[in-house]
């Protein structure tokens, strides 16, 4: 039986994960594939650190060129993390001539080009299969099976920790901080959790589909991006009212020639199919124009799922080295190359205020967002929330505008005598 060697850069909880799935499910692999897929290198950072599962001493290596430098290893594994060191390991694997797969969206989106440019001008394979929604295998779905469509829409979660915290939040009533520490105590959420609350995380693979979907190259600081940290268990309670769920999502969506893209809390109406996503689990949503709706569901994370991901890609490209086959490029899409991505967009909004308990405050606002062309879909006043200084919270759901007229019209109402404080301001899908 020929034998693939991989050598993996990181062995934390991805690296472990791949690990384990590669072993319990050797046999099937190997039956499946008639090849034998061998980890012959692993890089750590510590190499005395103690690991749960068992791996001999010389399998361990602090040197990266003991496994870029190595003729037999035939495919890279990256998991190791961050922008670099790991842009810079795959980039010198691919001009080693290795096949690189790896779970990095932060690097993937950084370097999305330079990766792609290095795979092609090597005659090698990038895969990258986990960056986006751990298990679930939507990259390869949109370059294989769902490559006959043009894209009007992706719409997704795909990040399981703030994810996590907006379940809870919704099914216990309960406050951000709150969830957040016990979600670090079970470890949903990281000791240091900004990149996934404040949509960093988020950010990067929505980059990455929008590479891949669109076929434009959108960097992550050109993306609007909001995480969870002002949503209040206030805000939840109201989008129930109004027949509401609040997830954070992120959103890629043709408008004629352009395309408009966000990394923000939404309002999401409870019988879309994306509202029943809960706690850890991701979904991304995207519609084609021959397919139509399709959503893809799963474990967006977590050593096993994750590593299932990888090791797919791994077993794909093993395959297509024992058949020798001349290796495709998976890559963007060509179609839509016209588009020009104009940021946000126009979009519907949820707007909590406070304002005086007094007659001819909803008339007087609602003729102020009137005068910026902003209509008015519904309207709730909680008079029995009055606080001591005869304060009420006012709530309006808004037509589309974009943000910045809203803040505009916002500016002009905080200025009026009517209104104390603007509390929240949430997209409505
Ligand atoms: N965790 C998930 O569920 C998940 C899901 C999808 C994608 N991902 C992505 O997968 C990647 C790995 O995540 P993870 O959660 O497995 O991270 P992790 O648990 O922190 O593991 C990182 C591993 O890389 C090693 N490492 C870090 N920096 C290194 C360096 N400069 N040189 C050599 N080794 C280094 C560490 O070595 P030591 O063990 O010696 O410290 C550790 O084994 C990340 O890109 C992440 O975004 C993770």
């Amino acid at each position: 039986m020929k034998t693939i060697k991989v050598g993996l850069l990181g062995l934390g909880n991805v690296g472990t994960g791949t690990y384990k799935t590669l072993e319990m499910n050797r046999k099937h692999i190997e039956s499946n594939t008639g090849l034998s897929i061998e980890i012959a290198k692993i890089l750590v950072n510590d190499i005395n650190k103690k690991r749960d599962i068992l791996v001999s001493p010389d399998q361990i290596t602090q040197n990266i060129d003991d496994i870029i430098l190595d003729p037999s290893i035939d495919i890279v594994v990256e998991l190791i993390g961050g922008i670099e060191p790991a842009s810079s390991y795959m980039l010198k694997a691919l001009e080693n001539k290795k096949h690189v797969v790896t779970a990095n969206k932060a690097a993937v989106a950084a370097n999305f080009d330079d990766l792609m440019d290095a795979a092609k001008k090597n005659q090698v394979m990038f895969r990258y299969e986990a960056s986006v929604g751990g298990g679930i295998p939507i990259i390869n779905a949109l370059n294989t099976a769902l490559l006959a469509n043009e894209f009007e829409e992706i719409l997704g979660i795909v990040n399981g920790t703030t994810n996590y915290i907006l379940t809870q939040m919704t099914e216990y009533g309960l406050d951000y901080a709150d969830v957040l520490k016990v979600a670090q105590e079970k470890g949903f959420a990281e000791p240091d959790p900004t990149a996934d609350v404040e949509g960093i995380d988020v950010a990067n693979k929505l980059s990455i589909l929008i590479s891949l979907v669109f076929g434009i190259r959108v960097p992550i600081e050109d993306i609007p991006t909001e995480g969870i940290t002002n949503i209040s268990k206030e805000d939840i309670r109201l989008a129930d009212q109004f027949g509401y769920k609040i997830k954070l999502l992120a959103t890629a969506k043709k408008v004629g020639n352009q395309l408009e893209a966000h990394v923000q809390p939404a309002f999401v109406p409870k019988d879309h199919p994306i509202a029943s996503v809960s706690n850890e689990f991701n979904a991304i949503f995207v519609t084609g124009n021959a397919v139509e709706d399709l959503m893809f569901y799963g474990k967006g994370a977590g050593p096993l799922p994750t590593g299932s991901a990888v090791m797919g890609d791994v077993i794909e490209i093993s395959k297509a080295i024992a058949k020798g086959a001349a290796f495709d490029h998976h890559t963007e899409s060509k179609a839509v190359k016209m588009l020009r991505y104009v940021g946000e967009g126009q979009n519907k909004y949820y707007v909590n205020m406070m304002v005086k308990d007094v007659p001819g405050v909803l008339g007087s606002i609602s003729t102020t967002f009137g005068a910026f062309g902003i209509g008015v879909d519904s309207v709730l006043q909680l008079s029995k929330d009055a606080n001591i200084n005869r304060e009420v919270p006012l709530i309006f759901i808004l037509h589309e505008v974009t943000r910045a007229r809203l803040d505009e019209a916002l500016n002009k109402i905080r200025s009026s005598k009517f209104a104390s404080e603007i509390k929240s301001i949430i997209r409505v899908m």
